[in-house]
Parts: C-alpha cells; structure tokens; sequence
C-alpha cells in the first residue's frame, strides 16, 4: 500500500510581549504553504506586511491571504469585532488582494466582540485603578462572556431567535437590558452575520482535512508568551493563551499536528501597555530605539517601551512553547547604537542568583532585583542584502552563539529589514 501523504503544522509564535515582527516571517513562509491559520486574540494584534510598494497592517485576517495560493482560517478562538473584520476584507480588496470564501474561512465557533465588550473595555481602561494599558478593542470583556458561557458566536449570527435570546441574556447580565437597543443590536448584527454567511465554516474539520491530504499549515500566533494570561506576566496580560498549545485549542485539531514551533524574538525588546519590563531602558536610549525602529503600535499607534534582549525571558517563552527554532527579527535597528547588552540573568536583592519568573515576581511585588547583562562590541552597519550566516556582523554573529547555548534552540532564520528577501534561513529543516 502507497504511504499516505501526511501533512504537518508549523506554529509561528513571539517569545516576547508581542510586535516580534511574526507577520512578515509568516508572509516569508507562507509562499510555500498551503494554509494559514489565526487561532487566538483578535484586532489588539497588528500584523505588519511590506511587499512590492504595499505596505498593510492586518488585525484579523492571517498573514497569508497575501499569498495567492494560500487558504486563510480564522479559527474558533479568535474573537471577532464584524464590523472590523469586513472593514479589513474591504481594505485587502482595494488592494487587489483577493478575500473571497474561496481563501478565507472563519470558524463558526468563534465569539463575537459586542459593542458592550468595547465600552467595558474603555471604561475600566479610563479609570486609572483598573488600567492595564489594554488596546480598548473589547477583547478581554469578550473572553470573558465566553468563558462565563454567555457569548455570541459567529454562527449565532444567522440564527435570529437564538441570537435574540442570547443577545437579551447577555445585555440583561451586564445590567444593560433596554428593549430599543436589544432590538437594533439584534438588526445590526443580523446583517453583519448575513454578510459573513459565506465565509462561515467548520474551520477544525477544513484544517484537518488538508492536514490529512497533506497540506503544509501555518498556524500565525498573536501578542507573545509573556503576555500569555496563564504564563505572562499577569495581571498585565492579554485574555487569551498566546502560546503554541492554544494553536491546537484555538484551530480544532489535535496537537499531533504541530510538528514545528517558531519563537520570533526581536533582536532587542519592546512592551506597549503597562506592566514590568525587567530590561526597559531609560528615556532618552528608549527614544533612540522607537525613532530606528519606528517602535509605535501598529493597533493603537502608542509608543513601545524599549529595552535590551531577555534571554532568560527568552528560554522561558521556548520551555513554555516547547520551541523548535528561533527567529530573530530587527537585529539590523542595533547596528551604530553603541556597545550592546543581552540580559543573562537576575539576582535577588541578597545577591542570589533567581530565574526570570522569581525576578518577574519581584517587579510585581515592588521586591529589588537586578539584572546581569553581558555586552558585545557596536554592531557595523548592516549590508543591504545578505546570503548566509558569515556575512552578518561579528558582534551579532557572537549574539546568536550566546542565544542559541543560553536558550537551548536552534535559530533557524533571522530577518534583518521589513522587505520581503531581507531574510536568511540558517537552517533549512522543513521549511
Ligand atoms: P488587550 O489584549 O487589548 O486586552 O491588552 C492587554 C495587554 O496586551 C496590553 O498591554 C496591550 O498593550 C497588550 N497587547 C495586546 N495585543 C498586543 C499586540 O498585538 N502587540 C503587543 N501588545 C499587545
């Protein structure tokens, strides 16, 4: 008997708090994937693409559905604000990029973002005691509702007694029942479920069954490990698990699967919204680095708070993904800056050496703590175009040596510009 033709899945996930720069590495391994899948978030994450003279920022939609051949998924974990999702089919298709139900499925499992979730969320965010610097996209209110089992999922958007229901249990539990709104709520979305009819779908039968004829499949994480709400560094969390687990959970199909999981880390590292940040810089080096690396979220457009790399942080976003390659993003944003440091480890305030959680804990309880830094030469000027490993820096290339016996994990490419090309695969692998 022929053997069968098995496919696998490769999870592209930030082993930092997010803006790792997983959308282009996604784009870059799209080209020669046949689906890719967002499993977890919603529009707080804004994927960067830069190709050809384009330049676009998906919140929802995977990275993929730039790419002619591949099937986007949006799968059940995802929540999803409707209005910004079909917003964003609009965008792509003013640009000539194709989103038709042909290459773009959405779960009809995952939840939906209500207008009460957004005002929750600007509420608790306007009041300074409650803040955790969220995007105010209503993504937290809306876990939430589904984890207290009152959410609205997409498929109840084309059934309009069951929606109603839902609709007037769930205002009547936030306290915010009003027979007018009901009714214009339930009208409003009604249509928006009639617009996303067509791209509704069981996403966990359609991934596993291009798995099963083979299919390569990209599963395309949101935010990072250390704002993951079980692993991160919580409260200051988002409300989803952002690690490579949640691609299984969040997609509907088995975790056999995943056969491949990608950290993206930048070369140094960023944080938007509050919360500790164990190797942020002060002001002024802080400044330096958002002006070289236009460091301003691309969801909310505030400033990112800037710091050296973590590699303890590192090694504990690769334990907590079960990583099998590192990517290191924006190495090239160090070159000219001066001498660099890499964060190594943490000591507590009687000296003794403590892990990145103990030291994390320490932030979050107001405890000293400090940090050991290891520091390289100031990084060249870096070429435009590169082909292999020796051509990069020397002070980077010593980097990746102490990355890689620090972390344990191969670093398999490392990009070095936002153009599609300005990347090199250092080990070729399955990719
Ligand atoms: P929320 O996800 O909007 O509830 O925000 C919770 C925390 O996660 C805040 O600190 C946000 O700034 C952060 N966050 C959410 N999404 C992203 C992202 O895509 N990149 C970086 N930070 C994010």
């Amino acid at each position: 008997m022929a053997a069968e033709k098995v496919g696998h899945g490769i999870v592209v996930v930030g082993g930092q708090w997010g803006d790792e720069g997983k959308g282009r590495i996604v784009d870059c391994l799209a080209e020669k994937s046949d689906m890719t899948v967002r499993f977890h978030g919603g529009n707080n994450a804004g994927h960067s693409l830069h190709f050809d003279t384009t330049s676009l920022v998906l919140h929802l939609i995977p990275c993929g559905i730039v790419r002619p051949n591949n099937v986007s998924v949006i799968g059940n974990g995802v929540v999803i604000d409707p209005e910004v999702l079909l917003q964003e089919m609009d965008d792509l298709r003013c640009l000539g990029i194709r989103c038709s139900p042909e290459n773009l499925k959405i779960s009809r499992h995952a939840h939906v973002i209500l207008p009460i979730h957004k005002q929750l969320d600007q509420h608790r965010e306007n009041n300074s005691k409650n803040s955790l610097g969220t995007t105010k996209r209503g993504i937290g209110p809306c876990y939430e509702d589904k984890i207290a089992r009152l959410g609205i999922r997409i498929s109840d958007l084309i059934a309009p007694s069951l929606l109603k229901t839902k609709l007037e249990r769930l205002l009547e539990y936030h306290g915010d029942l009003d027979k007018g709104e009901l009714t214009r709520l339930h009208n409003q979305f009604l249509t928006l479920g009639d617009l996303l009819k067509p791209f509704m779908c069981d996403t966990g039968d359609f991934v596993e069954g291009a798995l099963k004829k083979g299919a390569r499949v990209l599963f395309e994480g949101a935010q990072g490990a250390l704002l993951d709400v079980d692993h991160g560094s919580y409260p200051y969390v988002t409300s989803s698990n952002c690690v490579a687990a949640q691609a299984s959970i969040g997609s509907g199909i088995g975790p056999k699967w995943l056969k491949e999981v990608l950290i993206v880390t930048k070369a140094y590292c960023t944080r938007v919204g509050d919360g500790p940040f164990l190797t942020e810089l002060d002001q002024k080096s802080q400044e330096i680095f958002r002006d070289k690396g236009n460091e301003f979220g691309a969801t909310t457009g505030r400033p990112r708070r800037c710091g050296w790399l973590d590699l303890p942080a590192l090694k504990y976003a690769a334990q907590i993904n079960g990583a099998t390659g590192i990517v290191i993003t924006k190495f090239d944003i160090l070159a000219g800056l001066g001498p660099i440091k890499v964060a190594i480890g943490y000591r507590s305030s009687t000296g003794e050496p403590i892990t990145f959680k103990q030291a994390m804990d320490c932030a979050l309880s107001g405890d000293h703590w400090e940090v050991e830094y290891q520091e390289f030469k100031p990084m060249d000027q870096v070429p435009e175009s590169i082909r292999n490993f020796d051509e990069l820096p020397a002070s980077f290339r010593q980097m990746c040596g102490l990355i890689e016996r620090e972390v344990g994990v191969p670093i398999i490419m490392v990009s070095y510009g936002k153009e599609r090309g300005q990347e090199i695969m250092l080990k070729e692998k399955c990719f």
